[in-house]
């Protein structure tokens, strides 16, 4: 699931949470853990100027979309990738067609998402202008934010997150980054670095704790005034262990470079898999390199 990039049970990250559960994991108020985080993730991505925490990766982009909506006071939202399980994402499949086949898993029955959402997520696809702009034509002026993850599996077509990001600024959406699979892995700090693109809010999970539960949404100061007009809260935010985590997991991911072992180790496991496809005669694919997901993920393997 990409949330160990540092590796399962990484010493350095144990200790921090050792640390801190002997000192006491959570109290009402917010813990100095959380406030240095926000510093730091502040200080990664000098575009941003707030932060709020959670513990999941949907869990985060639920309260950007809401913060968002708070912001604008809009409805509507535009996403393209996965952004997790919660109603408003799965509401784009309340519609006629399967529309987040391509992004998530194909077939993923809404139930349980009220009716009443039907409409207010659409999706567009990875580097289609012409998607992205026919949703501006349709309803540009309903929409509250347009999510996506900076790349899916081609990196970006030259110009398109930049069209994206305008569009949605044209017509009064905020622009968020999804980095919750992808950050770390191509830069440190996310992916939107690597492409020189500032969106209003970020948002990040998985490895951010290496595996242990913390979530981010960062933001400018004025996107982020959503967070201070909507009710936003939940008792385990304060928990101190998430943050902790991901001071430790920051620190060392600063000190090594994560991406280029992801590129080297990814390549090693796409070699190996190449030689036992040869040895036994299996046909088997990769993508290409460009991909940011590792491999096995991007091998398909079609049955004899
Ligand atoms: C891009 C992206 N957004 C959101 C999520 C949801 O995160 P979580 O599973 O922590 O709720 C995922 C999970 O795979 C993801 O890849």
């Amino acid at each position: 699931m990409g949330a160990c990039l540092l590796g399962f049970r990484d010493p350095d990250v144990t200790r921090a949470v050792q640390r801190r559960l002997n000192l006491g994991s959570i109290c009402g108020l917010n813990p100095p853990d959380e406030v240095e985080l926000a510093d730091r993730l502040c200080e990664i991505h000098p575009w941003a100027e707030q932060a709020r925490f959670v513990r999941g990766g949907g869990e985060a982009v639920a309260v950007a979309v809401r913060i968002a909506r708070a912001v604008t006071d809009r409805s509507m939202v535009a996403v393209c990738g996965y952004h997790g399980w919660h109603d408003w994402y799965l509401a784009a499949n309340l519609g006629e067609s399967d529309a987040l086949r391509g992004h998530a898993l194909p077939g993923l029955k809404p139930m349980g998402v009220p009716v009443e959402l039907r409409g207010t997520t659409v999706t567009f696809t990875y580097n289609s202008r012409e998607d992205f702009q026919t949703i501006l034509d349709r309803c540009g002026d309903r929409l509250a934010a347009v999510v996506m993850e900076p790349c899916r599996r081609h990196d970006p077509d030259p110009g398109f997150l930049e069209f994206v990001r305008d569009g949605a600024h044209q017509h009064g959406a905020l622009f968020i980054f999804d980095e919750v699979s992808l950050g770390w892995k191509l830069c440190y700090g996310g992916a939107h670095l690597k492409f020189g693109l500032n969106p209003d809010m970020a948002v990040f999970a998985k490895t951010l704790g290496n595996g242990h539960p913390i979530g981010a949404v960062i933001g400018t100061a004025q996107a982020m005034e959503g967070a201070h007009r909507s009710f936003i809260s939940s008792t385990y935010w304060t928990e101190a262990v998430g943050p902790a985590a991901a001071l430790a997991t920051l620190e060392k991911m600063g000190r090594i470079d994560v991406p280029a072992h992801l590129a080297r180790i990814g390549k090693k496991l796409q070699e190996h898999w190449r030689q036992l496809a040869e040895k036994h005669s299996l046909p088997v694919w990769k993508q290409p390199l460009d991909s940011h997901k590792l491999t096995p993920y991007n091998i398909q393997h079609q049955k004899g």
